[in-house]
């Protein structure tokens, strides 16, 4: 796993942003896999701003999302494709036909899961995937002890998940859905390129566990240790836990010219 530290929750999205554009413009037609929450806010106002001012083009990019609420209508405005919609999408020249989330009001929850892989796969692959961390270590809606080789499916959300997501709910937790779709870890974890991104004290722990503790169902993101090119852009609050952090500052400022970001 590469470690990269910066001062500000803004400078590691701005950073990760660095890296997505790249992408972008080396291969136009990409294939981007995305999340919601607070945390990747930063890195989507900075690719609306590349697009604004410096013409990154999206029209043949192709996104999948990770994740979404089972019960609550693309409409919803808690719904993830609202989200995305809000966030994203209405700023970009993104093709409609060419975004992707899990659809939460799915007659058939099993087939519309294995339809969603099978997407994926007729378009060669996620490129870049982009990850929060929940505080419980999970990534997307993989709770603890998901099997390290889930494919999308339904999830039953723990209680620690649906206290933490009630913010978006007026403070309701019975307003928040108890279940949702979500990317398996086997899933995930056939993507390309990871960035797990973690802001603030609250993610520090799970952070330490992740880079740093044994590879575990109980710490979801800990099976990124196995990935061929994970990339963990944290800020000094989320990275306070590290054993190594000093090494990780070292590595990266060490950085040969053609391996910078
Ligand atoms: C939810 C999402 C995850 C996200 C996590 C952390 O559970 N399903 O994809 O990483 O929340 O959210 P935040 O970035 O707001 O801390």
């Amino acid at each position: 796993m590469e470690v990269i530290i910066q001062d500000s929750a803004v400078e590691s999205c701005h950073l990760a942003a660095r890296l997505i554009s790249k992408q972008v413009r080396a291969y136009p037609q990409s294939v981007l896999g995305l999340a919601t929450g607070s945390t990747p806010l930063p890195l989507y106002q900075e690719l609306i701003r590349m697009h604004r001012e410096e013409g990154l083009d999206f029209s043949k990019v192709t996104t999948f999302n990770l994740d979404e609420y089972v019960g609550l209508p693309r409409a919803h405005n808690q719904s993830y494709f609202y989200f995305m919609q809000r966030h994203l999408f209405q700023h970009l020249n993104v093709s409609a036909e060419k975004i992707h989330l899990p659809d939460g009001m799915a007659d058939d929850i099993p087939a519309h899961c294995a339809a969603y892989e099978a997407k994926i796969k007729e378009v060669g692959g996620i490129d870049i995937q982009i990850l929060g961390i929940g505080s419980d270590g999970h990534i997307a809606f993989n709770e603890p002890s998901s099997s390290l080789a889930s494919r999308t499916r339904i999830k039953t959300l723990t209680e620690q998940t649906i206290a933490d997501n009630a913010r978006f709910f007026n403070g309701d937790q019975s307003q928040v859905p108890r279940h949702c779709i979500t990317m398996g870890i086997g899933t995930i974890m056939e993507a390309k390129v990871n960035l797990l991104l973690a802001h603030g004290s609250g993610k520090a722990p799970a952070v330490a566990a992740t880079v740093e503790g044994p590879i575990t169902s109980m710490v979801p993101a800990s099976i990124l240790q196995h990935h061929e090119r994970a990339k963990v852009f944290l800020d000094e609050e989320a990275a306070a836990h590290l054993k190594l952090h000093d090494y990780y500052q070292w590595v990266y400022h060490e950085k040969p010219s053609w391996q910078k970001i």
